[in-house]
């Protein structure tokens, strides 16, 4: 089939925004990928993190564009505005929060999917078939049964929040969708740890249960949760007329890293017909590496999971996913009928597997391609590996801390995260300082933190370039300020 050209001269002809992907574009777009390449092997080279001066900001800042502007000029002020200031995630000093490095393959990926300009809402393409590999993957990495389904979304945050409207329709039934919470006397309870990331909260209250709705029960002196006060408050709850109905365990807490006994939160939430769900944000992924897995016993077990491939795995952001066991009660939750998203046996409106109905969106980006390449190219093995050596980095920085007089190790290291701080007067104030000064030197990044009320400094490890001269670099840098600030220079 031939296609007619239309005369560039015609009224109706659109202006032809491809034009520049000739010549132009292309030595350009070249070197774009060069420099972005060269950018993550030299990426040690550069500070961690520069902070934007007002100057900075203010370039960054002009009239909205009218007139088109030279692809070359704008690469321009990309490399010399807004690449230096990146967060500096990518960077092996980076270990502040829960981040993960991302990698060439993913960057590349990206590129590719941009290239296609998926939406992954429904239909009859390829992207959606990438997603169910991934789903697939999932389901056997995680054993669970056939009839699981899986979803991406931005983040856990969101994947957390799927994971509660689902098991809050499963507890209230089909009702729930049209009428709402409007019905009296159904007050829904949920039960998680202190140690939780707070976005749980963040749920329950989106989801317009309230977070006051979730119980925050106790943690151990190793921040997992206590399966006897948990039973307890579903038994008072219950007693109490409320309706006890989710539970959620953590897979890697976001301060310390813990891990929750998976198998006796399973065991509880099957004997008071809770809905489990696992918050594996990071840790869930660690089912990767042989000699953590064991830890995860019981996540197979859960009702829902969510995790993030942005984080451990280092596929670029963003890729969180929610895996629900039944795949039917997950489509109950969210599958709605509108003509103009009818499905047919022919056409491309046709295809089983319509993301859409399985969670809130429906315009929505091909993640999984960059996940399929990056889990693809790199390998499970080779991702177990990235996940073991950086608790064993974080092992040895705990070792380094234990052995300096100046410093104190204030939590567990169960994975990869280390807490401590700088011993001295008014230590949470002297430890910010300790923490900013450390950012805006350049030299490394961590983040902070309160283990037991105490400020605490947290080094995150997750970036697969980071090394064990990174982590020296970290402690340097951190002792240097602190004895700085504790002779008063500061
Ligand atoms: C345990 C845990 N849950 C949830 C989240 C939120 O994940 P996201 O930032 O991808 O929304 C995090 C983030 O670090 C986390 O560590």
């Amino acid at each position: 089939m031939s296609v007619q050209m239309t005369d560039p001269e015609s009224p109706l002809q659109l202006p032809d925004l491809d034009a520049l992907a000739g010549r132009e574009l292309r030595d350009l777009a070249h070197r774009m990928l060069d420099d972005m390449l060269d950018y993550t092997l030299q990426i040690r080279e550069r500070p961690v993190w520069a902070q934007m001066q007002p100057a900075d900001r203010a370039a960054l800042h002009c009239a909205p564009p009218v007139a088109p502007t030279d692809p070359a000029q704008v690469y321009d002020e990309f490399r010399q505005r807004i690449l230096p200031f990146a967060a500096g995630n990518v960077h092996p000093g980076f270990m502040g929060w829960v981040q993960g490095g991302g990698t060439a393959v993913g960057m590349l990926a990206e590129m590719l999917a941009a290239g296609l300009n998926a939406n992954c809402g429904g239909r009859d393409h390829s992207a959606i078939e990438i997603e169910l590999q991934i789903v697939e993957w999932l389901r056997q990495w995680f054993g669970f049964p056939a009839g699981a389904s899986g979803l991406f979304v931005t983040g856990t945050s969101m994947a957390n929040l799927v994971a509660v409207l689902v098991a809050r329709r499963a507890a209230l039934g089909a009702a729930v969708r049209t009428e709402g919470l409007s019905r009296p006397g159904r007050r829904l309870i949920a039960y998680t740890s202190t140690a939780a990331h707070a976005c749980i909260a963040r749920a329950m209250d989106f989801a317009g249960l309230g977070s006051e709705n979730l119980r925050l029960i106790p943690v151990d002196a190793d921040q997992r949760v206590s399966l006897p006060h948990m039973r307890e408050a579903v038994s008072a709850d219950r007693n109490a007329g409320d309706v006890p109905f989710l539970l959620v365990g953590n897979a890697g807490t976001v301060d310390i890293g813990a891990v929750d006994d998976l198998t006796g939160l399973a065991d509880l939430a099957a004997a008071q017909h809770l809905w489990f769900h696992v918050d594996g944000a990071f840790g869930a992924l660690a089912v990767l590496a042989p000699e953590i897995a064991p830890r995860l016993r019981g996540m197979e077990r859960a009702d829902s999971l969510a995790l993030d491939f942005h984080k451990w795995t280092q596929v670029p952001y963003d890729a969180g996913f929610v895996l629900v066991r039944d795949g039917k009660v997950h489509r109950d939750a969210f599958a709605t009928s509108a003509a103009y998203l009818q499905r047919f046996e022919r056409g491309l409106a046709a295809g089983e597997y319509w993301p859409h109905d399985f969670g809130p969106d429906l315009s929505r980006a091909f993640r999984a391609l960059k996940t399929w390449f990056t889990l693809r190219i790199h390998g499970a093995q080779r991702l177990g590996e990235v996940i073991a050596g950086s608790c064993r980095l974080a092992r040895y920085l705990q070792e380094r801390v234990m052995a300096e007089p100046r410093l104190e190790l204030l939590a567990p290291v169960p994975l990869n995260i280390v807490c401590f701080r700088y011993r001295g007067a008014d230590a949470d104030a002297l430890n910010e300082a300790i923490v900013a000064d450390v950012q805006e030197s350049g030299e490394a990044v961590p983040s902070t933190t309160r283990i037991d009320g105490k400020l605490a400094i947290r080094a995150a490890i997750f970036n697969h370039r980071t090394r064990e001269c990174d982590v020296d670099a970290l402690l340097q840098a951190v002792l240097r300020y602190g004895d700085r600030r504790a002779a008063g220079r500061s």
